[in-house]
Parts: C-alpha cells; sequence; structure tokens
C-alpha cells in the first residue's frame, strides 16, 4: 500500500538501494530535496545527516535563503519500503509559480507504473489542505506524459505551458475550522 512518511533511518537500506538504481538511469531525484548534496553519503551516518537536513525543510521558522520556502519532504512507501520522493513547498515564489509548482516527486525507475505516484498525490493534497493551502500548481515537462497523467488523475486543470511546462491547478476542499 503506498504512503507517505517522513524520512526515517527505518527505511534506509531501500532509500539506499533506491539513490543507487537513480543514478545509475542517470535520473535526477524529482522531489528528494537532495540537490543540496554533492556527494550522497548512504551509510547509516549520512543518511541521519540527510535526513536531519530534510526534517528541518519543513520548519516555517527556519532562516532560509531568499529563494526557499519551507517544504515538507516525505518518502513514497510501499510497505516498509522506500519506493519514491515527493515535496510539499508550503508556498510559491515567482519562479515556483512560473515553472516548479509546490508539489514534485519522483518514484524510483524500477518501482514505477504501479500507481505510486498517483496514490501519493492525492495524499499529498490531504497534505497541502491540512497545511491550510486553497489550491496547488503543479507542473510537468510537456513531454512528461507519466508526469501529467499522473496530474490530471488528481483532478489537474492545465491553466496554460510555460517554457516548456504544462501548468496544472488543483483546488483543495477548505479543512474544518476548529469552533472559536
Ligand atoms: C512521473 C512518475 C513520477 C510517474 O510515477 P509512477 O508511479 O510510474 O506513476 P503511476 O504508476 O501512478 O502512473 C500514472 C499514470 O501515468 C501513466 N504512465 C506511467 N508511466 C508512463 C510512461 N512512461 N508513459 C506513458 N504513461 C505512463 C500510467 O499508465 C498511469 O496512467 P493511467 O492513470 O491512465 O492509468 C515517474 O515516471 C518518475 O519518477 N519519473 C521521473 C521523475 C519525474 O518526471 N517527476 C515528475 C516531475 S516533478
Amino acid at each position: 500500500m503506498t504512503s507517505l512518511a517522513r524520512p526515517s533511518l527505518r527505511l534506509r537500506a531501500s532509500w539506499a538501494e533506491a539513490v543507487a538504481e537513480f543514478s545509475e538511469a542517470g535520473d535526477f531525484m524529482h522531489g528528494s530535496g537532495l540537490w543540496a548534496f554533492d556527494d550522497l553519503d548512504t551509510s547509516e551516518a549520512g543518511a541521519a545527516q540527510v535526513i536531519e537536513y530534510l526534517l528541518a525543510q519543513a520548519d516555517p521558522d527556519a532562516e532560509l535563503p531568499e529563494d526557499r520556502v519551507p517544504c515538507t519532504y516525505f518518502w513514497i512507501t510501499d510497505g516498509d519500503e522506500f519506493v519514491g520522493y515527493l515535496a510539499l513547498r508550503h508556498r510559491l515564489t515567482a519562479w515556483l509559480l512560473e515553472e516548479g509548482g509546490h508539489i514534485g516527486y519522483g518514484v524510483r525507475p524500477s518501482r514505477r507504473r504501479e500507481g505510486h505516484a498517483s496514490r501519493a498525490l492525492a495524499l499529498a493534497l490531504e497534505e497541502a489542505a491540512a497545511l491550510g493551502l486553497e489550491r496547488v500548481l503543479i507542473t510537468a515537462d510537456d513531454d512528461n506524459v507519466a508526469s501529467w497523467r499522473v496530474i490530471e488523475r488528481a483532478g489537474g486543470v492545465q491553466e496554460d505551458i510555460r517554457k516548456g511546462k504544462r501548468r496544472y491547478w488543483i483546488d483543495l476542499p477548505r479543512t474544518r475550522q476548529a469552533p472559536a
């Protein structure tokens, strides 16, 4: 069953395998937040550093560079195994509004076409609503059929194409306000 987990050492072994697999395939790890690391150390100690970094990005009070916004990083799991990444940005910058969007994701090559991205995005929309977002922007390269199928399946309505990227919006249900 597909779930969204926060990055955790309990997922280290399958995460390390997936990192090697992305690398062998020459695939960029979309939604991982890990471009900040030049050399990814997937040992226990290295993973602990990566996880600490990723968890810290979700803190709304963290001091971030001007072009960064708080972001909740999830690891997509199937049972006890890491199968992919999903990033949920809490708000948009000018660049994110134009090209990057609120949500990015990537599934490890050997676990694609099993429905993980579609289910993960559905779960991420609940997380986005819980953050108080009223709608989310998700973008996909115009030639990335798999990604725009995932977005359309989740109810994405295409606004336009900018710089080769299809830009889709998804309206979110308002979460119930706690009684005063
Ligand atoms: C895009 C990506 C996340 C899709 O992940 P996935 O888990 O394989 O997607 P799903 O299994 O949920 O498939 C969703 C839909 O896309 C279709 N699809 C998946 N891969 C496809 C492909 N290579 N070509 C055509 N359609 C494809 C599926 O058939 C399914 O269609 P359906 O809803 O009509 O049945 C994955 O291909 C990936 O990681 N790509 C590299 C990273 C990337 O492009 N990320 C998006 C940019 S942020």
